[in-house]
Order: structure tokens, then sequence, then C-alpha cells
């Protein structure tokens, strides 16, 4: 069994020394969400100078010869005028971005005698160099480090400023380095390595956004409402209105009003931001993610694909919120491939052999103008004629209005509410929204359902029994607007959470009444049709 050693000492090797022209180094490569270990070989041997990199490596990672060859040379060590081959193994994994330079440079070294051969093969090392052997943080950390506990490697190096996120990866000793030289010295033992950096913290929960609070919003005790069912329950939710109402004003304060992230969340948002290439600064997420991707996204824009599988919109928004303004604008293919995400919470992109996984938990929350012109339902000011409202309601009416529980008329408010004091503060909100999901917790504990919004048929069962009385007004319900199978299971998931809301242990009438008023629309039923039934009410 391999001891573990401690950067910074000298030791002796533990197994016979590999021969003195090859070194091996690991690093990772990324795939999806996850890393995957990548071993890093550097030949050297008699032959005219040349330096090759192989093993299916994209042009960042071919664009890692001068780059290291510059930070080697600029650091201070021999560049072997000979010939040297780096490969990259196993051959059929993609190698992408610049975070091999490192690995490279250090196996260099090793095979070039430079740093010993034995001091470097059970470490990851993970970055990007500049010309001047500078190290410079690449993507996925998190992931890398990951990687790294899960091969039981002695630790990881990687640039300083991501140290504090590996050590989030408890067991792994991770090493934070400036540059090239100081990589090549700490793994020799001719430098006494940095501590073990201290884990990112979790950055200050985002209170109290004063630029982002309900309190701003006038009017909308409705729409209000309906946000704080939402987020309480984890239903998506779609708001119809002329436009300059305050939709885009309402959805933007959401995630202020969601739970705070758990810590598993928070890694979670995390690492998919580090992979992504958004995470800036030392601590963990601490807001819950808000997406408002432009209506002209492409499909892959916003459920991730490309060549080399990368995180869409959808899995951006993982336990926060994508927001999709002007819904009526998105083309056809990009809402339909939403559904999936919806549906499964994970998208699946498959590229050739290999398939990656990416978390889509979000909540949806969209906003649509209820007629071309935008204004129908405002009193007599709508000019769209009848075939073109109609067309508009069978584009909405797509792919994706079958899985939003929440349907709610934003109005133009009137003057007298404009100049009055504001319904509510995001603090209450907030404060209602943490009750009520306490209460599921403690329902679903053990289910793996986080929410109301996800019940399944047989939670429903077991969790919304109903009462003569209820059960009576749903069938009244049934009666007057033939409510489905699905528009009626949808219902009730929204009375749990209106129940829970109102901190009640059974649903009652009223919360399947209140439900029903925020009901979805079955296909065929159009946001239009009620938003006119509501202004006609
Ligand atoms: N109900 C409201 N209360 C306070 N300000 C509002 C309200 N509705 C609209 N506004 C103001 O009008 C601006 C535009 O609103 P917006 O949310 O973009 O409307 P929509 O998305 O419905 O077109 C907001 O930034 C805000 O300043
Ligand atoms: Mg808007």
């Amino acid at each position: 069994m391999h001891n573990r050693h401690e950067p910074g000492v000298p030791r002796e090797p533990d197994r016979p020394s590999v021969a003195a022209v090859l070194a091996r180094v690991t690093a990772f490569a990324l795939d999806g969400l996850e890393s995957r270990p990548v071993t890093v070989e550097v030949d050297i041997r008699a032959g005219l100078p040349a330096f090759a990199v192989v093993g299916l490596a994209d042009k960042a990672v071919y664009e890692a010869r001068e780059r290291v060859r510059a930070a080697v040379l600029n650091s201070g060590f021999d560049f072997p005028q000979r010939r040297i081959t780096s490969n990259l193994a196993p051959a059929y994994l993609r190698k992408v971005g610049p975070g091999f330079d490192l690995a490279i440079a250090v196996g260099l070294l090793a095979a070039s005698g430079q740093v010993p051969a034995h001091a470097v093969e059970r470490w990851a090392v993970f970055g990007e160099l500049s010309l001047g052997g500078e190290l410079r943080p690449a993507r996925g950390t998190l992931a890398v480090a990951e990687g790294a506990r899960r091969l039981g490697l002695d630790g990881l190096v990687l640039p300083g400023e991501r140290a504090a996120e590996a050590a989030l990866v408890e067991g792994l000793r991770v090493v934070g380095a400036a540059t090239l030289r100081e990589v090549a010295e700490v793994l020799a033992g001719e430098r006494p390595a940095p501590p073990q950096p201290t884990p990112s913290p979790a950055a200050a929960a985002p209170t109290d956004e004063a630029d982002v609070d309900l309190s701003d919003v006038r009017g909308h005790e409705e729409p209000i409402e309906a946000l704080v069912i939402a987020a309480a329950g984890g239903h998506h939710l779609l708001m119809v209105g002329p436009p300059g109402t305050g939709k885009t004003m309402l959805a933007r304060r959401l995630p202020g009003i969601l739970p705070p992230l758990s810590r598993a969340e928070a890694i979670e948002v995390t690492r998919i931001q580090s992979v992504a290439g958004l995470h800036a600064g030392p601590a963990l997420a601490a807001a819950r993610p808000f997406r408002a991707p432009h209506h002209t996204i492409s499909a892959s824009g916003l459920v991730g694909g490309g060549a080399i599988p990368a995180p869409g919109e959808a899995t951006l928004a993982h336990h926060g919120v994508l927001f999709l303004d002007e819904l009526s604008e998105f083309a056809r293919p990009a809402l339909e491939a939403l559904r999936q995400p919806l549906e499964d919470g994970q998208v699946i992109v498959v590229r050739g052999q290999r398939a990656s996984r990416f978390p889509t938990r979000f909540t949806l929350v969209a906003a649509t103008n209820p007629c071309p012109c935008g204004f129908l339902g405002d009193g007599e000011r709508c000019r769209c004629a009848e075939p073109e409202v109609a067309r508009y309601h069978r584009r909405l009416s797509g792919p994706l209005i079958d899985r939003i529980d929440l349907l709610v008329a934003v109005q133009r408010p009137s003057a007298d509410e404009l100049a009055g004091p504001p319904r509510s503060r995001s603090a209450v909100a907030r404060e209602r929204v943490r009750a009520a999901r306490e209460r599921q917790s403690r329902r679903f504990a053990g289910t793996g359902v986080a929410c109301n919004a996800r019940m399944t048929a047989r939670l429903l069962r077991e969790h919304v029994p109903l009462a003569p009385a209820t059960e009576a007004a749903l069938r009244e319900a049934h009666e007057r607007s033939a409510l489905s199978a699905r528009g009626r299971q949808r219902v009730l998931r929204v009375a749990r959470t209106v129940a829970d809301l109102d901190g009640a242990a059974r649903v009652a009438p009223n919360h399947v009444l209140r439900a029903l008023s925020l009901r979805q629309h079955e296909p065929g039923d159009t946001p239009d049709a009620r938003v006119g039934a509501r202004a006609a009410a």
C-alpha cells in the first residue's frame, strides 16, 4: 500500500523508478459536469527536436505546446532539444481546454530529469500556463478536485486562486501555487508546500437586496401571491399581461423569496458555474441562479449540447429560476427541447459512445403578452384581428403550457394602486415560503421528492386526502370546465401548497378553490380565455 506523501518533503522512490525518459502525471478532462482522469505521459528521446501532443486533444490542448515551451524556458528550466511526445490517455476521451498545460509542463520537467519522476506520478495537476510560467485557473476545479479524491492520489496542485474551491472536497490534499517554478520546487521537495487551504466559505446569503424587493411592486396582489405559491411549492408559473405592467419585475423578485441554498445545493451550483466558466471569486455560490436567456436562444443553448457537451441555460438555472420572457417569441424547437428537462429534472446529451448528464431542477417562470399587440383584455385597446389572436394562442398553447401549474393575469395597476403602498415585502414572503417548505420537507422525508410540485400520483393520494366537501368542489369544477385527470392532479398539487402556506394540515375546499383560480390551462383552454374571463369578472 502506498504511503501518503506530504509535499515539500523529499522522499525516496517507493517503487522501481520508471525509465528516466518517460514521466507520468495525472490530469483531468471534463465530461459534462464530471471529470475523468487523464494520464499525461511525456516521452523524450533522441531525434530531431520536435514536440508533439497526441490523444484526441482539441485545439487549445495542441496550443499547450507553445505555452508550455515558453513557460518552461521563462521559468529558468531547460527545454530539451530532442524529440518530445506527450500522450494524453485514454485516447477515446476528448480533451478540451487549456487545463492540461501544467500537467504537460510538469511531465516534461520530470521526463527531462529536472524534477524527480517519482515525485510527480501520484499527483494530479490542473491549470493553464501563461507564457511567463504563471498558473492561471481553468474551468471545472470542483469537478476535478472530486475526481482527484476518487482516485486516491496524494493530492491536487492547481492555481492558488482556485485552491479554496478545491478544498471544498473533504479528504483531498490541495496545493495552490502561483508559478510553474513553485510547483516544480514543491513537488521536488525543495520548498515547503503551502498549508492546506481553508475551504471556500459560503458567501453571505443575499438578504434584503434593496434594489430587487417585492416592495418595489405596486398593486398586483394576485400575481404576488402566485409568485409566493410558485416559490413555496416549486410550481412553474406563467404570467400573461400587457407590456409594462411589471411581469419582468415580478419574475426578477422570485429568487429573493426562495429559501437559501443548502450546502449540498450550493456545492452543486458552484460545480456547474465552475464548469461553465461563470464562477468567479473564492466563495461558494450563495444566491439561487436566475437565468433569463434571450428568446433567440437555440435548443442546445437552452438545454445543453454541442460537439463537446456543455451545460445549457436549463442547467445553469439548476436549483434556481429559469425565466423565459416573451415566451411567444421563443422558437418552437427550443421550447420542445425543454420538455425533457422539465419532466425528468435532467438532460442527457449523447455524443458517440458517451452520455453526459446535466441536472435541470429549476422553477420555470414565463411571461407573455396576451395577444400580438399586447393589449387584449386591457379595456378597448387591443387592435388585433381575431384570427391573429387565435394564431398567437395556438403558438402559446404549445409544448410547455401543460407543464405549467400556475397561470396568472397581470393587469395594468390602477392609478390608485400605483400611488398606494406596496402589498408585500420580500422578507415577509420569504418567511412564508420558508415555513411552507419546512412542512414539505417533513412530509416528504425519505421520498426523494423535495416539494409539492413534484408529488407523484401515489404521493398525492397519500398526502392530499380530500374531505367530501373538497371532493365536491373539485367535481363541480370538473363539470364546469372539463378538468382533465392531469389538470386535477395539478390543481391538487397547487392546493397542497396553498394549504401549506396557510399552515393547514389538510387540504380544505377553500384551498382547492384558490388553486382552481390559479389553474392551468388544458390544451385548448388558452391563456386569453382566462384573462378575458377574469377581466369580465
Ligand atoms: N406594478 C408595478 N409597480 C411598480 N412599478 C411598475 C409596475 N409595473 C411596471 N412598473 C415599472 O415599469 C417598468 C417596466 O415593467 P416590466 O416589469 O418590464 O413590465 P413587463 O415585463 O410587464 O413589460 C418596471 O421596471 C417598473 O419600473
Ligand atoms: Mg417584460
